[in-house]
């Protein structure tokens, strides 16, 4: 039996950073306001030659160099983005013109949980033993579908991209141990984008409301998401037969350190052992796993033979949970 194991991991930032203090210029709004309310501090916004398609191609090219592969050895090109170059063609194929991968290639959308999304699809695809190594990217350019004067959600969102190349190992027992993924629609008009598909194409109307931008109903998601992922969390581990205790560590999806405080005394986890970096990047949706996950090896937080809870949430509404075990 072979293993689902991380190759390599990659990212790419913005230069930009945008602190609380600049934002608060803009909107009415305030660093304490934004830090008590989210923790966030910063994030990174992308400029013009900062698409979807450069961040996630930069991010890749990262995680295949630490994988030792060259793009020709990818079999499968997996983009979880919500904010797509255009609609038509894929990010993934655009990213795939930059980097010459072979196979598929085809974007994914799931919100904030795509990347967890991704790495199921890719690791069912590797155990099906037709593919040899996947990359997986989350990128995102949250920034452009930002109502900049809405101070209630433009105060959460940042740029970036994160990548992984996964492929197997001969050994049984660590990597991708387990994946699970979930959705309930009755909860999708939380967080939407109105207009610009084909419900409401772009017209002078959809223009004038601000209708392509960004509408979330943060009270609401707050509320269903917390006791969701409390319920979705216990059933997981219950399933492996696992408790908490087994974990290591949680690398959510960095929306809002509130939400994960919450969840947190309600599972009765340490919060030290859920891993934040969301104070430099806000929330970065498809990004934010792999960026958090990239960060935490590299601070040694994460170190070899933990086990790792991947936990992500989002729009649709959408969650996925992956558990891993570290390699030696
Ligand atoms: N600065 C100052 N005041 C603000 C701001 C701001 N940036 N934004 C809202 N307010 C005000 C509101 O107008 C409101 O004022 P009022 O009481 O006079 O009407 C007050 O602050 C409280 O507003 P709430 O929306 O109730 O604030 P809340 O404590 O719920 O915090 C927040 C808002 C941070 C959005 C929170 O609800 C949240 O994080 N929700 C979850 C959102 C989320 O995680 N979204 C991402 C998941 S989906 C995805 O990732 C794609």
């Amino acid at each position: 039996m072979q293993s689902i194991i991380f190759k390599g991991l990659g990212r790419y930032l913005p230069e930009t950073r945008v602190t609380n203090e600049v934002l608060s210029q803009r909107v009415d709004t305030s660093d304490e306001w934004i830090r008590t309310r989210t923790g966030i501090g910063e994030r990174r916004i992308a400029q013009a030659h900062e698409t979807v398609t450069f961040m996630g191609t930069q991010a890749a090219q990262q995680a295949l160099e630490q994988a030792g592969l060259k793009a020709e050895q990818i079999d499968l090109l997996i983009v979880a983005t919500m904010s797509p170059e255009m609609l038509t063609p894929s990010t993934a194929c655009l990213i795939q013109k930059h980097l010459g991968t072979r196979g598929g290639a085809f974007d994914i959308q799931a919100a904030c949980s795509g990347f967890v999304y991704a790495l199921d699809i890719a690791t069912q695809m590797l155990r099906s033993g037709a593919y040899q190594h996947i990359l997986v990217i989350g990128t995102e350019k949250l920034s452009s579908f930002i109502d900049w004067e809405d101070r209630s959600t433009c105060v959460l969102f940042g740029d970036g991209a994160g990548a992984a190349v996964l492929g197997t190992l001969a050994q049984t027992g660590v990597g991708i141990l387990k994946n699970t993924l979930g959705a309930d629609g009755q909860g999708a008009g939380c967080f939407e984008i109105p207009a610009g598909g084909s419900l409401r194409p772009a017209c002078q109307q959809t223009l004038s409301n601000r209708d392509h931008y960004i509408k979330m109903n943060g009270r609401e998601l707050f509320k269903t998401i917390v006791p969701l992922l409390e319920q979705e969390t216990l059933r997981f581990l219950t399933a492996q037969n696992l408790t908490l205790a087994d974990i290591d560590w949680i690398i959510p999806h960095q929306a809002n350190v509130r939400i994960l405080e919450s969840l947190c005394k309600r599972l009765d986890y340490p919060m030290e052992q859920v891993f934040l970096n969301l104070e430099h990047y806000g929330n970065t949706s498809a990004a934010s796993i792999p960026l958090a996950l990239m960060e935490a090896l590299e601070q040694k937080k994460v170190l070899p033979g933990q086990t790792l809870l991947l936990m992500a949430f989002g729009a649709g509404l959408t969650w996925g949970f992956s558990l891993i075990k570290w390699p030696l």
